[in-house]
């Protein structure tokens, strides 16, 4: 195992929590002065107790004249244990709000980053193990900050505040009770060492439980039109024993090191009543300094105990901020140019320059050309895999180009503010998603502040007010996550009508009404009509859904084949005039 103080990362991870942190150190810095105090308090009582003993009831009997002094001391101590207990609740309570708001501010940062990371970032990491950064790891965080650094801190502070006391009281058995020093910090150290390892396994196999099940759980449909709910279980048992495993192998570490500190701590009363009761017989020592000594053994004791403990925490904390300071450091690479060229909204030009995208290696596009005006329609016909969508990723720079140029306005995208770029894009994705959130509120997603009519407006384009009216809530009803309770249809017509709501300078509309019946997508395609200074790409199996543009790319392979209108390309041996062939032979076929 790496060094962590030589591994550059983890200084990296702790930078970033710290950075968190700071923003608290003096709420945390003040929560400490008051837990020190807790701790010099502690002083106060076993030093009456020991003055009781020897000054005030003497051998047994009382010193004359000191008896009066007892309720005086008696109120002392309790007086003190009072003062304690309020220091003790405010520091508490600063610890708290402390950790809730740097949590608060760690998970605000943390969905930041989430959604500011490319669209290949999340191609590589699955839901549920993002989502575990946001829960378990933060939770580890909070724990560490509302709970181990004081108590690190006061277990520390109470063991030497101890060694001196009982160094005051005597010397010699100062010493005697320093020999479980080395032991315990030799184990602290063993511990410490190898449970690290343990719980970076266990936040991986937490991690791939959460994900398997969030994966399952939004995946039930498929596995229960499979009927493999028995082969499901079977696979989250495996997790599930797999995350289990991982924490006994870790309870294994500290199970055998806790003890350790149990028996160091027990240690101590057996020195004391060694060494201090031959001191005692001798007359080395009073039995009021035994007393004394006694009394500051729990805070020997107890910072012993807690070790074991702590280190764990402290381990698991540390193993939490290293997942998820790795999850956010990885730094988008699609991010805004330093220097923006474009203007503060696109008009709607696009023009592909020799653009080719690779994906490791592997070519997806292949030299693609065209350009197109601002009002124009396009449509994309391609065998699917072909490139379509990734042609309409590109113009939405989801992804970066590996060679040549897209350009909105005659600004290559890469040169364009990301948000100006986004926004004048209405994009109705081939996989619908919709928000657990009412119709309308699906439809004004992308201008919240728009009125009912806007929204009304841009269903009755995506021919969706009918079927939206025809609800018992109407645009007040809730859909659920993904838009569960809406036909494929239905989700599709929201979402076009959500992509073009905005009123973009250009509209994408891929695949979106491949689930509508033909009457329905022939009378949105006259309504898209509707839309004259909006560019309008229209990727679609169907050449019904093309046949009308002002220009039509054929992709086939990752390249344009043909280009040009309807007209032109039914006159052109090639796949267009196949596929219009074949499909118009369905049809005539249908109608006959
Ligand atoms: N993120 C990615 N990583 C690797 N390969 C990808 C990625 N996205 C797409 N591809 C590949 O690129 C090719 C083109 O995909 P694309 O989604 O553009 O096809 P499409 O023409 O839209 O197909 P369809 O009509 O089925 O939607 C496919 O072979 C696909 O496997
Ligand atoms: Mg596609």
């Amino acid at each position: 195992m790496k060094n962590r103080l030589n591994d550059p990362e983890w200084k990296r991870a702790m930078k970033w929590f710290y950075r968190y942190l700071s923003k608290y150190k003096w709420k945390e810095a003040v929560g400490l002065v008051l837990v020190t105090v807790c701790a010099v308090l502690n002083i106060i009582n076993p030093k009456i107790m020991g003055f009781i003993v020897d000054d005030v009831i003497g051998d047994g009997e009382g010193i004359a004249g000191r008896m009066g002094i007892l309720p005086l001391a008696v109120a002392l101590m309790i007086g003190c244990q009072f003062v304690r207990a309020v220091i003790r609740l405010i520091s508490q309570w600063l610890f708290e709000t402390c950790s809730q708001d740097m949590l608060y501010d760690m998970r605000d940062g943390v969905y930041r980053s989430l959604l500011q990371k490319d669209f290949s970032f999340y191609n590589r990491n699955r839901t549920g193990d993002l989502m575990s950064r946001q829960t378990g790891d933060m939770m580890a965080i909070r724990h560490f900050v509302a709970y181990v650094i004081y108590s690190i801190y006061e277990n520390v502070l109470l063991f030497v505040i101890a060694l001196i006391m009982i160094f005051s009281v005597d010397w010699r058995i100062g010493i005697a009770m320093m020999t479980v020093l080395p032991i315990s910090a030799f184990v602290t150290y063993l511990q410490s060492k190898s449970i690290k390892p343990k719980f970076m396994k266990i936040r991986d196999r937490f991690s791939s439980l959460n994900a398997f099940a969030q994966e399952n759980i939004s995946g039930n449909r498929v596995v229960r039109a499979f009927a493999k709910e028995d082969y499901e279980i079977e696979k989250f048992d495996v997790e599930n024993a797999a995350y289990r495993d991982a924490e006994l192998d870790a309870a294994k570490i500290w199970t055998k090191y806790v003890p350790i500190f149990e028996v160091c701590a027990s240690f101590l009363t057996v020195i004391l009543m060694l060494v201090g009761g031959i001191m005692c017989v001798k007359g080395a020592m009073t039995l009021g300094d035994m007393v004394i000594v006694n009394s500051y053994l729990w805070m020997l004791n107890m910072p012993l105990r807690m070790f074991g403990w702590l280190i764990n925490d402290y381990q698991r904390f540390t193993t939490s901020v290293v997942k998820i300071y790795t999850t956010v450091s990885e730094k988008p690479k699609i991010t805004n140019p330093s220097k923006p060229k474009n203007e503060k909204k696109i008009k709607g030009e696009v023009e592909f320059k020799d653009v080719s995208y690779n994906v490791e290696g592997e070519p997806i596009l292949d030299h693609v050309s065209f350009k197109v005006k601002q009002g124009e329609t396009i449509g994309i016909l391609g065998a699917t895999g072909s490139g379509k969508t990734t042609i309409m990723n590109l113009i939405c720079r989801f992804y970066d180009v590996t060679d040549g140029a897209v350009l909105v306005d005659g600004t290559d995208v890469r040169d364009m503010e990301l948000h100006t770029l986004r926004d004048g894009i209405g994009l109705a994705m081939q996989d619908v998603f919709l928000f657990s959130d009412t119709i309308e509120g699906n439809i004004a997603y992308g201008d919240p502040d728009c009125t009912l009519e806007q929204v009304k407006w841009a269903a009755k384009m995506a021919d969706a007010d009918g079927f939206i009216n025809e609800m018992t809530d109407g645009y007040d009803t809730v859909v659920g996550e993904r838009g569960i309770g809406l036909s494929g249809g239905q989700k599709q017509r929201i979402a076009l009508a959500r992509a073009i709501l905005k009123k973009p300078a250009i509209v994408i509309l891929d695949d979106t009404t491949s689930a509508v019946d033909m009457e329905t997508e022939s009378q949105i395609q006259k309504d898209l009509k509707l839309l004259e200074n909006e560019t309008v790409f229209i990727i679609a199996q169907r050449i019904s859904s093309l046949k009308d543009a002002d220009m039509i790319l054929v992709v086939e392979n990752g390249r344009i084949t043909q280009q040009g209108t309807h007209k032109e390309l039914v006159e052109e041996e090639g796949y267009y005039k196949t596929v219009y062939e074949h499909q118009l032979g369905n049809l005539k076929a249908q109608t006959a």
